[in-house]
């Protein structure tokens, strides 16, 4: 009897019910009226004294073995009704999703085009793949000025030259072959210049220029708009000043500073102990460029500036090296928020 209970016993262990027929057969077998268990409590009865000793025990277990199985087979069941649903637990709380955040360059676009906005601007468009008119000839880059050793270009084909625009200015020729003045609209977008990679200049970077035409605008009309400009992005109290400078485009033509954001003026390292930070350059838009697009120049005057975003936002976030901007390392990325 002993051996019985005992395969019996390895039997149970093993055993293995896949639906609701199977286990109700498995009871049946075991425990049923006519069940392998029954039989060996009737075996039981008529066993020797010495045997009921040695076995008594062991055949109460295996009963008990025997309810705990069919019980434990039975919960199994009601969990795996699809599959693998053992492992779902439909109360714990979902990963959290990580929202990313705007790219550096992309909040300091939307805050400038936001403040020029407000003063009546709209925003434009064009091409990344110039063509020489529109890059340089219309603005005023004669052929083999040079002018246009300023910036040092690639070049897609030559003769008759295409090229990844150096600057945005081509938007603004094209919106003025295209419109009729008045005209107040800014040229965001990605610009491309053949230069050494370093922490202070990139061959690939963005800028925002703008451009006003209409009878009667002003060098005092450039000015005060690039003074409320500056004191919506940097602060109040921010001062601006004018240098003489010279592009082909514009004339006269000047290059802004800002009083120094980080010491107010008084000189620190960002400034390099001058109180001031150059961030853009403007002129008033030369006549003939008016003409090169049709703009009667007799009757209409305009202005025009440009400045670079990375260099903005490298002033706003004293970020140190421009490389930092383009390599999304997401560890510097989640830095910024949208809130400026
Ligand atoms: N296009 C000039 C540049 O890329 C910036 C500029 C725009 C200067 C408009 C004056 C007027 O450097």
């Amino acid at each position: 009897m002993t051996e019985k209970i005992k395969s019996l016993w390895a039997e149970i262990e093993s055993a293995v019910a896949v639906n609701e027929e199977e286990l109700e057969a498995l009871r049946i077998r075991l425990v049923g009226k006519k069940g392998i268990i029954p039989a060996l409590f009737e075996e039981f009865k008529s066993a020797s004294t010495e045997e009921k000793r040695e076995t008594g025990k062991l055949l109460n277990d295996l009963k008990n073995k025997a309810q705990e199985k069919l019980q434990q087979l039975k919960d199994s069941m009601g969990q795996s009704v699809s599959g693998k649903a053992s492992d779902l637990d439909l109360t714990l709380p979902a990963d959290e999703l990580s929202l990313g955040s705007r790219h550096p360059i992309n909040i300091v676009r939307n805050r400038i085009i936001e403040i020029f906005a407000r003063q009546g601007f709209t925003v434009s468009y064009g091409p990344e793949v110039e063509d020489d008119w529109h890059n340089f000839t219309a603005l005023n880059f004669p052929e083999e000025h040079p002018a246009r050793d300023m910036q040092d270009t690639f070049f897609i084909e030559k003769k008759p030259d295409i090229a990844l625009r150096t600057h945005t200015s081509s938007v603004q020729i094209r919106v003025m072959e295209n419109e009729k003045p008045p005209l107040k609209t800014l040229a965001p977008g990605r610009v491309f210049r053949n230069e050494a990679v370093s922490a202070r200049a990139h061959c690939i970077f963005h800028q925002i220029e703008g451009l006003y035409v209409d009878k009667n605008v002003s060098l005092a009309d450039l000015k005060q708009t690039l003074l409320y400009f500056s004191r919506e992005m940097f602060g109040k109290n921010t001062e601006i000043r004018l240098r003489p400078s010279f592009f082909p485009f514009t004339e006269p033509s000047a290059e802004m500073d800002i009083s120094c954001m980080i010491c107010g003026g008084k000189g620190c390292n960002i400034c390099k102990y001058s109180g001031w930070v150059e961030i853009l350059g403007c002129g008033m838009v030369d006549p003939s460029v008016l003409e090169n697009c049709g703009i009667d120049s007799k009757t209409y005057s305009g202005y025009a500036f440009g400045m670079g975003v990375e260099r903005i936002a490298m002033l706003q976030y004293q970020i140190k090296d421009i490389r930092l901007l383009f390599e999304n390392d997401i560890r510097f990325l989640k830095q910024f928020s949208s809130a400026i």
